[in-house]
């Protein structure tokens, strides 16, 4: 089957436009992200595509096939919600079972079938635990298994990840990643998270107050940022009219820190900006600076960590810019 196409989708709660002409395609095997802060829209979007939010208007089709007026059992989409909605009184075999009883499988399909989804989770031989002995990270995956167990078409992730601990997050993120992989099946994946969005995605589509802000595989959101809230939402950056670096347009432009150097280290042609360190924080492999310019701005730089170097706050500094790195922004 072929990619999945929304069309002016829209939903309106009351006065909030939640999804707002929504167009977007999503390519079959493709790792799907939909990034953006709180309230955005992401998880309306997500669940318009799952079926349990109608649309106020637009269309949504599997291919040829338009689904969007199908009742959610019959979209061939998988689920992973935020919160696991594991049920609490089935053990991993009953809720992982669950959506093939429902889909009346016969049961002598249903015993391996789950087994093979576990198998795919990492949980073989867990089947007879209940949910109240697995830690977090093997609940999710059961949900993961819930959502496979049925062959979707489709596999959509809500925030999967949110309740688990920062380490458990990122290796969990790659092994969805590579489950995806090797299973060739699509995804759309929900986070407010940039890195996550980052590291895991084929492409990503960053929201904005129910609307698409930009839609672009990861480098290119983040190097070619179009606006500046893509700019500032994918990471740190230095938001500066380009006045302030000595240029004569009256333009915002995006200076990622990583582009900032110290005008000793920078090839010759890097302008150079004159200023102070103002703020300092070591963090290990880096170390983030603010370096006051001589105009009053503050432009935020980071260095690698290095033998010997001492950089000190008050320090007077010049600074130098790779001009390749500023992106002018809307
Ligand atoms: N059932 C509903 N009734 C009324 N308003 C809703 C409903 N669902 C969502 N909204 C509103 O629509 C907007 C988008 O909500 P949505 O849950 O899609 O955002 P989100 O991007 O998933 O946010 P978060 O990152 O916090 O989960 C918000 O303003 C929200 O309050
Ligand atoms: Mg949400």
């Amino acid at each position: 089957m072929s990619g999945i196409v929304i069309a002016g989708a829209s939903r309106t709660f009351g006065t909030v436009r939640a999804v707002d002409r929504v167009d977007l395609t999503v390519e079959q095997g493709e790792f799907f992200t939909l990034l953006g802060p709180s309230g955005c829209g992401k998880t309306t979007l997500l669940r318009m595509i799952a079926g349990f939010t109608p649309l106020d208007a637009g269309e949504i089709r599997f291919g040829e096939r338009r689904i969007d007026r199908l009742p959610a059992h019959v979209r061939d989409i998988g689920m992973v919600f935020q919160n696991y909605a594991v049920f609490p009184t089935l053990s991993v075999a009953g809720n992982v079972a669950y959506g093939l009883k429902a889909r009346r499988v016969p049961a002598a399909e249903i015993g391996p079938r789950v087994e093979e989804a576990l198998a795919m989770v990492q949980l073989a031989g867990y089947g007879g635990r209940q949910p109240h002995e697995l830690s977090g990270g093997q609940l999710q995956r059961v949900a993961i298994a819930r959502a496979l167990v049925i062959r979707p078409h489709v596999l959509l992730f809500d925030e999967p990840l949110s309740n688990l601990d920062a380490r458990l997050r990122v290796s969990m993120r790659s092994e969805i990643r590579a489950l995806q992989k090797s299973l060739g099946i699509t995804a759309i994946y929900v986070t407010h998270d940039q890195e996550e969005a980052m590291s895991v995605s084929d492409r990503i589509a960053l929201m904005n107050h129910g609307r698409l802000e930009q839609v672009g595989v990861p480098e290119e959101i983040y190097r070619k940022p179009a606006t500046r809230f893509a700019a500032e939402f994918m990471g740190t950056t230095n938001l500066v009219e380009a006045r302030a670096l000595g240029l004569a347009a009256p333009v915002w432009v995006s200076l990622r820190p990583e582009a900032l150097r110290f005008a000793e280290e920078a090839p010759v042609g890097w302008p150079r900006l004159p200023g102070a360190v103002v703020a300092l924080e070591m963090l290990g492999p880096i170390t983030r600076l603010d370096v006051k310019l001589e105009n009053g701005s503050v432009m935020k730089m980071v260095l690698l960590d290095a033998p010997g170097q001492i950089v000190r706050e008050g320090q007077v500094v010049t600074l130098a810019y790779d001009p390749s790195r500023l992106t002018v922004v809307s």
